[in-house]
């Protein structure tokens, strides 16, 4: 009996990257198993992220890890954000690499696997059209799908424009196949993936039926068995009336919304050019709370942005206390190629940044701490999907807190009540009461 060969792939960086794996472990099915051992891999990939540095410095450590522990003869590719944008640099810098497989060109990986030097990182091309030939998901109970690729926004610290290329959208009836296949095989949550999926609809690739991200969402939503809808990440200059209230009132939309900040200050978020203030996101918030009071918010920050002073960085904490985010993602801002910010004059010092960030982090986790102490005695549908040590199971509340309960497989994969007993800061404890 022949046996396939084994493909060990490690995945940095955002949802999205996440997904181009899934696509990749897909695409390799007929020829390649997963395995979680490196040295017994016989193709190696890494899915990169460029978007801060510390990753690209990452990525050539790990490629020397892996050149030291490879079998012989295994193969190793490097594929992502990183490989668009520095391309066959990387084959010059570390000639260990085989091939390099740009962000956008996910759908070209069974031929780079098969030829050595082979380098593909355009992304002035369509691949939103391209149908993969298996599937492949990470959580049976759970699916991602991209319902867009690329990016328009041009936010001037931001290197993903140049990574995933211009935005465009995947058709309405190619996303709903591809959920109502993951459905047909058990999901009964998907998360939409998008760089900015508000923005849904501006651009397809052919002729199809006009509809923006609201009318998606209202159309998804028909697929019978599907239960719940997440989605990563809208722009908060998006969030029109409209679609607040769409996801105030369908009851499949989860109940926990991501909306990446940046800054609080109005004249950072100028700079940054995000399109919206600080009043702006308020009102957002004020009004996503006032419709939905059980709603979750989580945000990405950037401390010092080039300009940012000590009173841009009070406008930072300041929303911070106003919304009371329950997630937060927090950076220093690090200059990236090809980006307009990292020539602007008055970068911030690393010392400076670093005490910022550190004071952010800490308001966060004060928040977090008395947020999560609030859900204590409530009552919540969990959707379980993960077996963890010492006979628990993991789930989500709808507006997406990690919740441990014990139990066996019988709970995967279904909703449960759940009254929350304990919190702590990242998940909470909970009994089945129905
Ligand atoms: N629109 C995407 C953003 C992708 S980048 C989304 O919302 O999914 C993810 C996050 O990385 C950004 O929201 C931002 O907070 C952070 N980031 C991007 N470029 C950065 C840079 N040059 N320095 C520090 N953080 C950055
Ligand atoms: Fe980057 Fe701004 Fe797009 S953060 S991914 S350019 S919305």
């Amino acid at each position: 009996m022949s046996s396939k060969q084994k493909l060990y792939i490690e995945t940095l960086g955002c949802a999205m990257n996440v997904r181009d794996s899934e696509h990749i472990v897909a695409e390799l099915s007929a020829e390649y198993a997963l395995t979680e051992d490196r040295s017994d891999a016989d193709l190696i990939i890494i899915n990169t992220c460029s978007v801060r540095e510390k990753p690209v410095k990452k990525l050539f450590s790990e490629i020397g890890k892996f050149k030291k522990q490879k079998k012989e003869g295994a193969r190793i590719g490097v594929c992502g954000c990183t490989a668009s944008h520095l391309g066959k640099e990387i084959i010059k810098r570390a000639p260990a690499v085989d091939f390099v497989l740009g962000a956008r060109n996910v759908s070209k990986i069974a031929q780079a696997v098969k030829e050595r030097g082979f380098v593909q990182t355009d992304i002035n091309h369509d691949e939103t059209t391209y149908q993969f030939s298996d599937s492949y998901q990470n959580s049976p109970y759970k699916a991602m799908v991209n319902i867009s690729i690329g990016c328009d926004k041009q936010c001037s610290f931001c290197i993903v424009p140049s990574t995933r290329g211009e935005e465009i959208s995947i058709p309405e009836d190619m996303i709903k196949k591809e959920i109502e296949k993951s459905v047909a095989k058990g999901a009964k949550e998907v998360m939409l993936l998008g760089q900015n999926v508000n923005n849904y609809g501006r651009r397809f690739s052919g002729e199809h039926r006009k509809i923006d991200f609201t009318g998606l969402l209202q159309s998804i939503s028909e697929v019978e068995g599907l239960e719940r809808i997440r989605f990563a990440s809208p722009h908060p200059l998006h969030m029109d009336d409209a679609f607040i209230e769409e996801f105030a009132n369908n009851p499949k939309i989860c109940k926990s919304m991501h909306m990446p900040l940046q800054s609080g200050s109005t004249e950072i978020l100028r700079q940054m050019k995000r399109g919206y203030s600080k009043e702006w996101f308020l009102n957002r918030v004020a009004k996503l709370k006032a419709l939905v009071p059980e709603v979750t918010i989580g945000t990405d920050i950037i401390v010092g942005f080039p300009g940012e002073s000590e009173a841009d960085f009070a406008h930072t904490i300041d929303v911070m206390r106003r919304v009371e985010f329950d997630q937060v993602f927090s950076f220093k801002y690090s200059p990236r190629p090809n980006t307009p910010a990292q020539h602007y004059k008055e970068q911030v010092d690393d010392d400076t940044a670093s005490k910022r960030l550190e004071r952010l982090q800490a308001l966060a986790k004060e928040i977090l701490d008395k947020r999560m102490a609030q859900a204590v005695g409530s009552t919540e549908a969990v959707y379980f999907d993960e077996l963890r040590p010492e006979g628990r199971v993991a789930g989500r509340t709808d507006n997406n807190r990690l919740v441990l309960v014990q139990g066996s497989e019988e709970l995967l994969g279904n909703t449960r009540k759940v009254k929350i007993t304990q919190s702590h800061r990242m998940s909470l404890d909970g009994e089945i009461v129905e």
